[in-house]
């Protein structure tokens, strides 16, 4: 695994924050030298991990392939291939707020709703699922209690992904008759 040093992104110590980045930001700000700096957001380390050379560390395979590929104080970071048809399923991260930017190709996130408030007697107070796709260039960042689902968008593509703080657990999900309901809990070191 390589150990990545980030350098100092260029952003204002004091700017305030907007969410999400305010929400999944890894680790409090810290004193340091009389000057308050910031750690970096998931979305700031994936932007900058993106533009790096991942090409001949990545594998397309049955039934899903992805690697840890590098890590920094509070956070860690993953490559994903995707072939046609595979996909997550819906899962949590156990905490961990994230990113993921897509380097080659699209993946489409899938993402529990509440239904609508005009929806009808049928479906009302049924979880539904909307479908957003990312393509090359993109990054989607998102918070620590985020639930979805990704999946390959229809040709070969690559993610990077970073969680913060490390992925340790994550739970799974099936949408039920309109609810969500767990099905499997998995461990780092058990699981992956
Ligand atoms: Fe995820």
């Amino acid at each position: 695994m390589t150990r990545v040093v980030l350098p100092p992104l260029p952003r204002a110590t004091t700017a305030p924050r907007t969410a999400p980045d305010a929400a999944s930001r890894p680790t409090a700000p810290a004193r340091r030298a009389g000057r308050l700096t910031v750690a970096p957001t998931p979305r700031e380390v994936a932007r900058s991990l993106a533009g790096q050379r991942w090409e001949p560390l990545i594998e397309f395979r049955e039934p899903r392939w992805y690697r840890r590929v590098a890590e920094g104080p509070g956070w860690e970071a993953w490559l994903l291939s995707w072939l046609p048809g595979q996909s997550t399923g819906l899962h949590d991260h156990g905490g961990s707020a994230g990113a993921f930017a897509v380097l080659r190709g699209a993946v489409d996130e899938v993402l529990p709703l509440p239904s609508r408030p005009d929806s009808d007697d049928a479906e009302a107070g049924r979880t539904r699922l909307a479908r957003r796709r990312y393509r090359a260039g993109q990054v989607r960042a998102f918070g620590a209690h985020h639930l979805h689902d990704v999946a390959a968008g229809g040709e070969l593509a690559v993610t990077l992904h970073v969680y913060a703080p490390r992925l340790v657990s994550m739970t799974r999900y099936a949408l039920v008759d309109g609810a969500l309901a767990v099905t499997s809990r998995e461990r780092e070191g058990q699981d992956w």
